[in-house]
């Protein structure tokens, strides 16, 4: 992965977005959301499409006693009823709130439900051009569950005059092509990493209940069981198959590890003042989902990052610092930037993985 793209949502944009989101245009705060959405960069969440056939071919036999648990347990729908604003859901103060605080908050949220809808433009995807039983009926369950957490972020983001229109989004936003390996990799990750970054908030605030400046904390318990039971499922996928985690695919692996713990580093230390009004410090934060997600996915990946190694917190220091003058640089100075991201990207990768034997069972629970 380089860092070469433009930057994330750039600063201007959102002051723009909240300017307008003041003056009540409603269509044209739509607009901004949306625009915000439409950006594709190497930080800001994509839209993918892949081979579908070929992972309608997917046999689940050899997993079928997890798959079927599994699979039960989500048609039960545990949180049918949950993602509904309730008496929990206090009062925002949206004009109140410190001016940084509120652009990174809308940031966050529209990067939140950009990264939800994603999952669910997939998966719906998917279910459409499927004929195998157990495949279909796995990714609706799973766009019927993103469909709901887009949903909800957008009734959030409403109440600050800001909606991403997810009908413009799924026409109009470039789709990225994977091959699935890669669907599966990304994905797990995405899932198992999301289910960490929400189970970490919570706890923190269940513990720090005067930093919980926005209601919309207190829905992410239930919430990261649903990534939480998604990443389950691409475990059993991979399952079937000994091949995508063995020989070359496990260079690809990590891989994906240090490209998804890159950018969650990065993106993050670019919301200097949501963090702190959250109380959390980002590079805590970061090493906490870090540890989570290694230790989750030992499950099925023969290799986890070795975050502790004397090289991994100086690059992602380094790739950060890169990145963050990127944003600023022209000409020569943008070469210089760019080269310096490249490298700390690589000082990353050429870490020693750590190697461990992986499970004969899959299946966990979250315990977090
Ligand atoms: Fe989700
Ligand atoms: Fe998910």
């Amino acid at each position: 992965m380089n860092m070469h793209n433009k930057h994330t949502a750039d600063a201007t944009s959102v002051e723009e977005g909240l300017a307008i989101a003041q003056a009540q245009d409603e269509q044209f705060t739509s607009e901004f959301a949306t625009e915000t959405a439409m950006q594709n960069t190497l930080l800001t969440p994509r839209f993918y499409t892949t081979d579908f056939d070929e992972l309608d071919a997917i046999d689940v036999s050899g997993v079928r006693e997890d798959w079927d648990k599994l699979i039960a347990q989500m048609e039960a729908d545990p949180n049918k009823g949950h993602f509904k604003k309730n008496k929990d859901w206090d009062h925002v103060d949206w004009d109140g709130m410190e001016p940084q605080l509120k652009k990174e908050f809308i940031d966050f949220l529209i990067s939140s439900c950009t990264s939800e809808f994603s999952g669910c433009v997939l998966y719906k995807e998917m279910k459409r051009r499927g004929n195998n039983k157990d495949i279909t009926q796995l990714f609706q369950l799973m766009a019927r569950d993103e469909a709901r957490h887009a949903g909800f972020i957008n009734d959030a983001l409403r109440e600050a005059g800001l909606r991403v229109n997810l009908g413009f989004l799924t026409q109009k936003k470039k789709y990225t092509y994977f091959r699935p390996k890669f669907i599966y990799y990304a994905t797990y990750l995405s899932e198992k990493i999301g289910y960490a970054r929400y189970i970490t908030i919570f706890r923190h605030l269940e513990a720090h209940p005067e930093h919980r400046f926005h209601p919309i904390f207190k829905w992410f318990c239930e919430w990261c069981n649903d990534e939480f039971s998604h990443g389950e499922a691409f475990a059993l996928l991979m399952k079937t198959d000994p091949k995508l985690t063995q020989g070359i695919n496990v260079y690809w692996i990590k891989f994906f590890l240090t490209a998804v713990y890159a950018t969650m580093y990065v993106r993050d230390h670019q919301r200097p003042a949501f963090h702190k009004a959250l109380g959390v410090d980002p590079d805590w934060y970061a090493h906490e989902v870090f540890t989570k997600t290694s230790k989750l996915s030992e499950q099925i990946f023969p290799i986890t990052l070795d975050i502790e190694h004397p090289r991994w917190q100086p690059g992602l220091e380094r790739l950060q610092k890169a990145n963050a003058d990127l944003a600023e640089a022209t000409g020569l100075k943008k070469i210089a930037a760019q080269a310096r991201a490249a490298a700390a990207f690589l000082s990353l990768l050429t870490i020693p993985a750590k190697r461990h034997t992986v499970p004969v069972n899959t299946r966990l629970e979250p315990v977090y």
